[in-house]
């Protein structure tokens, strides 16, 4: 377990929760990915960290989560998880991402080894070990859902799950489908429908937290090895974002699920019902979240975001790069 330590701006964060909160991460990094793993590291206990496929392929998104424990120096335990989906073949995103995961950056091969390639089998056991364990999933849900297909207490046996995915709005993958949910689609049907308590960060919140070359430059001006090597994945970003966009600025998208728990105050969530759509030809891959305000509206499962105070959370996330 690597503890949060003490808030990294010493608590000047707005909203910041006092207490580190226990977490295990499940992610595919990814730029966004490694964003939240070093804030995590900041702010909560980490106890783990699960990889699955997505961004890029399970070799990647794991060799990418091992070097990046390993250079910021904490113990946290790498577990691999699903090379696929519950249902077909998997995507990955290299358009955005690059081949690597990691694009823009050479890391050194890392000397850490995965401390096993059973994900899922991880989560349950240190769902039993640790109280009020929330899971931060921020890749496509696959391996949240083999631990709940596996056991049917697990959803009711942690705190919840914070994660990065779906969109009350616009997607990404497709015109309404965000990438994580549309990756497997299957996977996110099982989590939303397990009973757990959801907070759901989606496009039409995380499109609202942009880096822009400030941050770079703020990043660069440390002079430290650390902030130096996130200045060049979000510059490699921005390179990708200005070609598919039109524009030099990311969405920090996973970062938001970190910080729905360690500071709630930046982040204001609305209960909602939420399904996935699993068959349609246009649709396949959305979360539809029923919106009615009227009291015929379905029951809620899941928490849904729609503000964050962008400013306070990018200054939250810059101290904690900062910090390394
Ligand atoms: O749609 C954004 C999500 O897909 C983020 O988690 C990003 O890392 C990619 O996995
Ligand atoms: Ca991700």
């Amino acid at each position: 377990m690597a503890r949060g330590g003490e808030c990294a701006s010493q608590c000047g964060c707005v909203g910041c929760n006092p207490r580190p909160v226990n977490i295990v991460i499940d992610c595919d990094p990814g730029h966004d990915d490694a964003v939240a793993i070093l804030l995590a590291h900041q702010h909560a206990d980490v106890f783990g960290i699960t990889t699955v496929s997505g961004n890029a392929s399970l070799e990647n998104t794991t060799r990418n989560a091992l070097s990046l424990v390993e250079l910021i120096g904490v113990d946290t335990p790498v577990h691999s998880g699903a090379d696929r989906p519950l249902l077909g073949e998997p995507v990955h995103a290299g358009h955005v991402h690059g081949q690597t995961g990691l694009g823009g950056v050479e890391l050194d091969e890392p000397q850490r080894k995965v401390a096993s390639s059973e994900a899922s089998e991880f989560l349950l056991a240190v769902a039993q070990e640790v109280s009020d364990l929330w899971v931060v999933a921020i890749g496509p849900l696959t391996n949240v859902a083999h631990a709940i297909n596996r056991d049917a207490n697990f959803a009711s046996r942690i705190a919840g799950i914070s994660m990065m995915g779906g969109s009350a709005g616009v997607g990404n993958a497709t015109r309404v489908a965000e990438f994580n949910v549309w990756a497997d689609p299957e996977a996110a049907d099982v989590v939303f429908g397990s009973g757990a308590n959801i907070k759901m960060c989606g496009l039409n919140l995380t499109h609202q937290l942009k880096t822009d070359d400030g941050l770079i430059e703020q990043l660069k001006d440390a002079n430290k090895p650390v902030p130096d090597l996130i200045a060049q994945l979000f510059e490699f970003m921005h390179m990708r974002m200005e070609e598919l966009m039109g524009e030099r600025r990311s969405a920090l998208h996973d970062p938001c699920a970190v910080l729905a728990l360690t500071h709630p105050g930046l982040l204001t969530f609305e209960q909602r019902a939420v399904a996935v759509e699993l068959a349609g030809t246009h649709t396949r891959g959305m979360t539809v979240v029923d919106e009615r305000t009227t009291r015929r509206r379905d029951p809620p499962n899941a928490e849904v975001a729609y503000q964050i105070d962008a400013e306070g959370a990018m200054s939250t996330i810059c101290a904690a790069l900062l910090n390394y």
